[in-house]
């Protein structure tokens, strides 16, 4: 896959090596078909900053959730290798689960998480799904829904119809953290979200430096880093149905 391999312009991210898993690598969208639908609509493959990720975490915190964090479960949307899921998994969630489409992505996340597991770093069980983010079944209990931009619009407003099946009587969420946030005007014109938090999540001055490499090493030069991710989030909310 053009994107994994050092010939077509891997370079390792820093958490690779400190922590022996293999999260690294950017992957265009138009290279991580797998024969579904939906692949059309894929952005890219990209590991979280973990920095970014711990930052949209503790907004999340602020905003006082619904359920306590160990009655949650945090789900990945587009989990592509884990690295996000690794993250949460160090927090005492209920449970951590990925979705992803691609099988290639999710074989890999799947050995992470084995690696995790083996160094005494998960303190909460990890699933990993190969599923369509439309068609994945949510677990029925207080979820959080992290998206780091995994596809446009058109998939966005089929994923939130889904969720909205899966959660229209609930009064406990789901909440949803949507990083690089392209598609919020989608969120916002879907009735019964309210948006709780908005605004930029800096980036680590050592995650600075390091996506800032990687994205300039790339062939084609279609991805931009800044030091800061823009995002939003989002908390279902029955009575603004
Ligand atoms: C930017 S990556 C995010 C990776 C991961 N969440 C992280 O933060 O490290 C987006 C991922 O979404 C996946 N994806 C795109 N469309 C999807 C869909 N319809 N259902 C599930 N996953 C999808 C892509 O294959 C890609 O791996």
């Amino acid at each position: 896959m053009p994107g994994l391999t050092v010939a077509t312009g891997l370079m390792q991210h820093p958490f690779d090596a400190q922590n022996g898993v293999r999260t690294s690598g950017l992957v265009a969208g138009r290279h991580l078909g797998s024969g579904h639908r939906h692949d059309r609509h894929a952005t890219a493959y990209y590991g979280v900053a973990p920095s970014v990720f711990e930052g949209l975490l503790a907004r999340w915190y602020r905003t006082s959730p619904v359920a306590p964090i160990e009655e949650t479960t945090f789900v990945d949307v587009g989990a592509g290798m884990g690295r996000a899921l690794l993250l949460a998994a160090e927090l005492p969630f209920r449970r951590v689960v990925g979705v992803e489409l691609n099988p290639r992505l999710v074989r890999i996340a799947r050995r992470n998480a084995t690696a995790w597991r083996r160094q005494g770093r998960a303190c909460t069980p990890i699933r990993i799904f190969g599923a369509d983010a439309a068609e994945f079944r949510f677990p029925a209990q207080p979820c959080v829904v992290f998206l780091f931009n995994p596809f446009g619009a058109v998939v966005m407003r089929r994923f939130l119809t889904n969720l909205r099946r899966r959660f229209a009587t609930r009064q406990d969420g789901p909440d949803i953290l949507y990083l690089n946030n392209e598609q919020d005007g989608v969120i916002e014109a879907s009735r019964g979200w309210q948006r709780v938090f908005a605004g930029r999540v800096r980036r680590s001055q050592a995650d600075a430096v390091a996506d800032k490499k990687i994205l300039l090493g790339q062939p084609e030069a279609e991805y931009a880093a800044a030091g800061y991710e823009d995002c939003s989030i989002w908390r279902w909310t029955p009575s603004r149905r």
